[in-house]
């Protein structure tokens, strides 16, 4: 399974904590889409990077990193196809993989600390989508709002 990941110069920190955290994860085969350094850039140009693997089917997980996780969730999920969870917990990170089926995470550099942010991490791999009826009906309900 590959996991594309990327971040603006607010979660540098958090993206190498993440790549660790996705060792645990043999399976996963990570690719990271920058930024590598501090230098300043624009969270939607990552997040369209990294979106794009998922959409065009190279890849099919999304870990998004900004400052705040804010403006990179919102920028996915721009995206047709894009499903971007911002967690800054452990259940949300749970319910976001089990009843909306997230294709992306979405994290804050500056709001969650590499302790929270890991088993953050490892809810959300570990979580597959309940397959439930109501929930695909509401996923498919909230995917046709793109086309509207
Ligand atoms: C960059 O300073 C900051 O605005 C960005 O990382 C993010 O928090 C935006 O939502």
């Amino acid at each position: 399974m590959k996991i594309v990941i990327g971040c603006d110069h607010g979660a540098l920190e958090l993206k190498e904590t993440v790549k660790e955290v996705l060792k645990e994860f043999p399976e996963a085969e990570v690719q990271d889409m920058g930024t590598y350094t501090a230098e300043s850039v624009d969270y939607p140009e990552i997040a369209e990077k990294v979106c794009k693997e998922i959409v065009n089917g190279s890849a099919e997980k999304g870990i998004l990193l900004c400052g705040t996780g804010i403006g990179i969730s919102m920028a996915a999920n721009k995206i047709k196809g894009i499903r971007a969870a911002l967690c800054s917990d452990v259940f949300s990170a749970r319910m976001s993989r089990e009843h909306n089926n997230a294709n992306v995470l979405a994290m804050g550099g500056r709001v969650v600390g590499p302790g929270p942010a890991s088993e953050i991490v490892r809810a959300w791999m570990t979580t597959e989508f309940s397959h439930g009826e109501r929930h695909q009906r509401r996923i498919d309900k909230m995917m046709a709002l793109e086309n509207k």
